[in-house]
């Protein structure tokens, strides 16, 4: 498990002053918004008898416990409990576990870890979200699988012509080109020709000098994050995946869609189409895979040309698995 990292795991907007439930890394998680717009995130379990905060309620900077009214502050500690005498003091053991928090790139993002700031790998770098020509949209996708296989998934590009024939692959060239891996310092990307088939339907529209060769980008950033860009004839697509690992066998991919064309709200029921469909064809596939979490041992399954960024990831993943 790699625990020392920042992990990007919901939207910021779906964080409200109502808390909720997030479970991560098998561990869950109480997150609320306080009054000054801060995220709060904590162990979702109250000291006194185990209940869940994300049941209680918020007041001011506090989470209340539903159970018997305990309150908590942002940083953990007890600041209230209803049924002592208010001369009794707060046993000093009333004190929750929390989680750094920050809002970026419109994700929260938590580090569960235990090495401090300066010693921590920053949230990553992304490209293109201050690019304000862009149309922005995101959502969920729930996987049956390890997030590892979901993350490779992503860097595969050579299960496009057989999945994605027809929507966006191409069966009768399934050929990929040799590329040329580039390392970034906690991730990979790659720039890879590929043979497409001829957008149908709105984009269908625009497409009709769509070469059969397009550019596409995919890369990583550790632990969580994919990046997928599609050069298109008629604009740019960016797809941004934080893959949030719920448990070993549970994924919730949290992405965010980019557009440089049909830049309306009108055509966001349409995008959202185009990634729910992708995801849904990988999903089958992708729930298949024996084992479920990604092999660290490079000889435990073949690796071909076409296979070299995954080969990164699984190298990267290996050797913070030995250092953090
Ligand atoms: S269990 Fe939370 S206040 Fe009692
Ligand atoms: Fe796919």
């Amino acid at each position: 498990m790699l625990k020392n990292f920042w992990y990007a795991v919901e939207f910021s907007d779906a964080i409200t002053s109502t808390p909720k439930r997030l479970k991560v890394l098998n561990q869950d998680i109480a997150i609320y918004r306080t009054h000054t717009q801060q995220v709060v995130a904590m162990q979702d379990l109250c000291v006194h008898r185990g209940t869940a905060l994300s049941g209680g309620w918020v007041e001011g900077e506090c989470i209340v416990c539903p159970y018997h009214g305990w309150s908590y502050q942002a940083d953990g500690t007890c600041t209230n409990i209803p049924a002592n005498a208010t001369d009794i003091p707060i046993p000093s053991r009333a004190k929750l576990t929390t989680y750094d928090v920050r809002e970026k790139y419109g994700w929260v993002w938590i580090f569960m870890g235990d090495i401090p700031e300066v010693e921590r790998i920053p949230i990553p770098d992304l490209p293109y979200f201050d690019d304000s020509n862009l149309k922005s949209l995101h959502g969920d996708f729930l996987w049956n699988t390890h997030y590892t296989r979901v993350i490779e998934n992503l860097l595969d590009i050579a299960h496009v012509p057989f999945v994605h024939a027809g929507a966006f692959g191409n069966r009768e060239q399934p050929q990929i080109a040799e590329f040329a891996v580039d390392s970034y310092p906690n991730g990979a990307g790659a720039t890879v020709m590929l043979n497409a088939s001829r957008p149908k339907g709105l984009w269908g529209f625009l497409a009709s000098k769509q070469p059969q060769v397009v550019k596409t980008r995919t890369a990583f950033f550790m632990p969580n994050i994919t990046f997928l860009e599609v050069h298109l004839v008629f604009g740019r697509l960016i797809v941004y995946n934080a893959h949030v690992p719920i448990d070993d066998r549970t994924t919730v991919s949290k992405w965010i869609n980019l557009r440089s064309f049909f830049t309306g709200n009108w055509a966001d029921d349409d995008a959202r189409k185009r990634v729910l469909k992708i995801f849904n064809q990988d999903k089958d596939i992708v729930e298949s895979q024996r084992p479920q979490i990604v092999p660290y041992d490079l000889n435990e399954e073949l690796n071909v040309q076409s296979d070299a960024l995954q080969v990164e990831y699984r190298k990267l993943r290996r050797q913070f698995l030995r250092d953090r």
